[in-house]
């Protein structure tokens, strides 16, 4: 019997972006912007702040197993039951958890080939067989989606919106997806990016589709720039709720994420702040690269993602834009060798970043 399973070795360990430090040591730099990882330019929320100094000094306690705080405030905030509600150490937590409790041996998932990163190595890692079908028009293809389902299938997955590519899915092409979708199949909605997502009119907003085998995430890591604490949450029927707590590792997520997280949902300046700088952001790139002839595609999230004649021209860009102290995400591990994205930063940073790209270009 080998030690470690085959599909564990074939794995591609997740490859982030590089660190600022070490593009700061490499070419000498003091000053780098990042803006490839959709986190937060604003820091994170001053109320967040200033609850996590508050239980600075309860260290040493063990967090609430039950997060029961958190929980409440959402169930109030969403409208539903703290027994609708799971948290985890960020989405992606929950996620696997997800994976843990609900597959049996031979049961299997479905999803787009190339979109969360995240999903893709928790998916592979389960050893299960995954249905990955090809993006169309940078969109999941839902109907193609269907016509995977087979008597085996238990999890598909959608990122709505998508990432790496920004776009989403519509009402319309939810309510008619959802239809072939027997009851038994659990759809998990990530909406990661919700909170950038959710003023475009026929973004269809999961809350009003609690059907009982559709799981919604959503994650503090991004709009209210949480994601170095690792908090996200769920929300889903109680029977799936339930048994994804006996399941879930038992003291996440931390002392420091639930209250920072409780805090974070109190700071509708800053989350207004965020969405704010981000439209305009989004709007003053856009307007940009359409001057210097570069192709991206529409995005609702905090990225953009752009595309390239080949994979050496988006390599190239990348390397210049990092000797500029820029650090963008060239997508070649995320299966697009000749796409780039581009985290929207402050005013500022957004303007070098424009400068450098047309020196560059
Ligand atoms: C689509 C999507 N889902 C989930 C996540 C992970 O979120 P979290 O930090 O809450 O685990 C990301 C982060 O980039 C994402 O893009």
């Amino acid at each position: 019997m080998p030690l470690v399973p085959s599909y564990i070795k074939k794995l591609n360990s997740y490859k982030p972006g590089k660190p600022i430090s070490e593009v700061q040591r490499e070419f000498g730099l003091d000053k780098i912007i990042k803006l490839a990882s959709n986190e937060n330019p604003l820091g994170p929320s001053p109320k967040a702040k200033l609850a996590i100094n508050k239980a600075l000094n309860d260290l040493h306690r063990y967090p609430d197993a039950a997060g029961y705080e958190l929980r409440k405030k959402l169930a109030e905030k969403f409208n539903i039951k703290i027994s609708n509600v799971v948290l985890g150490a960020g989405s992606e937590g929950i996620m696997s958890t997800i994976i843990r409790t609900f597959l049996l041996n031979d049961d299997e998932l479905i999803s787009a080939a190339d979109s969360f990163i995240g999903f893709k190595v928790l998916a592979n890692a389960s050893g299960r067989k995954v249905h990955w079908v090809p993006m169309k028009n940078h969109k999941y293809d839902l109907l193609k989606l269907v016509d995977q389902i087979n008597d085996y299938t238990k999890i598909i997955y959608i990122a709505n919106p998508d990432n790496p590519m920004g776009t989403y899915i519509t009402k319309k092409e939810f309510d008619s997806f959802y239809k072939y979708v027997p009851e038994r199949v659990l759809i998990i909605l990530d909406e990661a990016y919700f909170e950038y997502a959710n003023s475009s009119k026929d973004y269809p907003d999961s809350m009003s589709y609690r059907y009982d085998n559709v799981i919604t995430l959503r994650s503090f890591s991004k709009a209210y720039g949480l994601g170095g604490v690792r908090i996200g949450y769920g929300f889903a029927h109680s029977e799936l709720i339930s048994n994804l707590i006996k399941v879930k590792v038992p003291f996440e997520p931390s002392s420091l994420a639930q209250v920072a997280a409780t805090a974070a949902l109190d700071d509708f300046s800053f989350l207004s702040d965020t969405l704010e700088l981000n439209r305009d952001g989004l709007a003053f790139l856009i307007s940009n690269f359409k001057k210097l002839k570069v192709q991206y595609i529409l995005s609702v999230t905090n990225f953009i993602t752009t595309i390239w004649g080949n994979k050496e021209e988006a390599e190239i860009i990348t390397q210049k834009l990092l000797e500029n102290g820029i650090i963008v995400r060239h997508l070649e591990s995320f299966g697009w060798p000749n796409y780039i994205r581009i985290s929207i930063g402050l005013k500022d940073e957004n303007q070098k970043l424009i400068n450098s790209l047309s020196k560059i270009l």
